[in-house]
């Protein structure tokens, strides 16, 4: 067994229960002919964001890491009509492109693509007087995720609810002595999210057409 069947099944899920949306196919269409990598979420991980998001009744959610804005479609799929959603993108290639996507999407109103390096946006973001984040998603450089986890923290309220991408990375996590920095860069976020009381949290191991990977689920409390 393994990624051969681990796809088939992803396939089978997505055929059985969200088949063909012409928005995100054309999201990574027009991703694809503008040159992104694919390194976007898979639809059923897309779903599971949404899932979560709505769960947590989100209003307000704030991504990190933004590509061609097909996570962030999803996730906006879970917000009311005067919800809001901030995503930060360092590539100015993958802000526009997103920002299209977004757009044909219908929500050009709710969504507002910060272009920059994150570690300079979230400060200003805080400097704004943001409002806490219902919900949470990291999924940009993961040597940063310590600092997101930090400002991630400042940017939340009790009930915020933070997921992380690529915490597994093909079992890699598990080696203390790796000096992959995305490896080191998720170990480290991880210790932050142990020591930090007003988390809990875990992670859930994901296999699929993006490989063996996994999610960190964490909730302020
Ligand atoms: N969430 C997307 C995938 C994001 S891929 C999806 O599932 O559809 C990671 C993205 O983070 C890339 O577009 C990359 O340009 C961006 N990124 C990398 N470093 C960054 C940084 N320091 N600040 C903001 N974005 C960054
Ligand atoms: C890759 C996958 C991701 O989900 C991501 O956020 C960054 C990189 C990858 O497969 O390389
Ligand atoms: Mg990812």
């Amino acid at each position: 067994m393994g990624e051969h069947v681990w796809t088939a099944v992803d396939e089978y899920v997505e055929g059985v229960l969200h088949p063909s949306d012409a928005i995100l196919t054309a999201t990574l269409e027009d991703s694809e002919t503008a040159g992104l990598p694919r390194i976007n979420v898979s639809a059923s991980q897309g779903v599971m964001l949404q899932l979560l998001a709505t769960m947590r009744q989100a209003r307000s959610i704030l991504e990190i890491g933004t590509l061609g804005g097909y996570s962030t479609i999803y996730l906006a799929r879970a917000l009311p009509p005067d919800g809001r959603l901030i995503t930060l993108e360092a590539s100015a290639t993958h802000a526009q492109v997103a920002r299209a996507n977004i757009a044909r999407a219908g929500f050009a109103d709710i969504v507002d693509v910060r272009e920059g390096d994150a570690l300079a946006t979230l400060p200003r973001l805080q400097a704004e007087g943001t409002e806490p984040f219902d919900f949470i998603f990291l999924d940009a450089n993961k040597d940063a995720y310590p600092a997101y986890l930090k400002w991630s923290l400042k940017l939340s309220a009790p009930g915020t609810v933070v997921v992380a991408d690529n915490v597994v990375r093909r079992g890699a996590v598990a080696d203390a002595a790796s000096e992959d920095p995305n490896v080191r860069g998720v170990r480290r976020f991880l210790e932050l999210v142990a020591a930090e009381p007003r988390l809990t949290a875990t992670v859930v191991q994901t296999v699929g057409s993006k490989g063996y990977d996994g999610f960190a689920i964490a909730v302020v409390t």
